[in-house]
């Protein structure tokens, strides 16, 4: 499948997303996630693949108000409604693929990529992007609320444009992160929890 059958598969989807795939029972386990990010009050954080924004009013709570949060998704449907979390969070919304990020390189303290880096085709590239925008020493984080094995099943249950879409298994992600320019990589794969994190050298 090719990029346009995923950005069609998502604007889709955007209406139902939230009732599908984010429960009441997810909100402390989303507060968690973020806390193992690393993040500081006034870092500059991207969120790659935001689609509806589920992540951003926890991004906002741990940078505070005097950080500087965007958001990007290539769903003009999933941004649409994003909008609401957007005014409580205040983020600044971009409507763009991750194979050419707007942003100039070293901008940002933390890039976030939750739920989103299988579906990117070609991943060595997303990487580079995603790493050509961080600060050095700045931190991308690629997280979900379940293991690789749980993800990879779920995608073909849901089948379509996603059926084939892989997270890579650790040691392989691990190469990638490598060599995209990330150091101190470390990887979290359990029932219920991926988070590969990696700092810019
Ligand atoms: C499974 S959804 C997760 C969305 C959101 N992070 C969440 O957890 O609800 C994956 C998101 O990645 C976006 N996406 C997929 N491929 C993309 C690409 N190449 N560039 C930018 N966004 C992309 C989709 O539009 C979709 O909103």
């Amino acid at each position: 499948m090719g990029m346009e059958d995923r950005k069609t598969f998502f604007d889709r989807h955007a209406a139902s997303w939230d009732d599908r795939f984010h429960s009441a029972e997810e909100q402390a386990r989303l507060a968690e996630l973020v806390d193992s990010f690393g993040l500081a009050a006034g870092d500059a954080v991207l969120d790659v693949g935001t689609g509806t924004g589920v992540l951003l009013p926890f991004l906002r709570k741990t940078i505070g108000h005097r950080g500087r949060l965007a958001a990007m998704d290539f769903s003009f449907r999933m941004l649409q409604h994003a909008a609401e979390r957007r005014k409580v969070a205040d983020a600044t919304i971009f409507n763009a693929s991750v194979e050419s990020i707007p942003f100039c390189s070293g901008r940002f303290d933390c890039v976030t990529c939750f739920a989103a880096f299988p579906h990117f085709p070609d991943k060595a590239k997303a990487l580079l992007e995603m790493v050509r925008i961080l600060r050095p020493g700045g931190k991308l984080a690629i997280a979900h609320l379940k293991s690789s094995d749980e993800i990879n099943h779920l995608h073909g249950q849901i089948g379509g444009a996603v059926a084939h879409d892989r997270l890579p298994d650790p040691e392989a992600l691990r190469l990638l992160m490598e060599d995209s320019g990330l150091i101190d990589i470390s990887m979290v794969n359990e029932p219920g929890r991926f988070i590969a994190l990696g700092r810019k050298a």
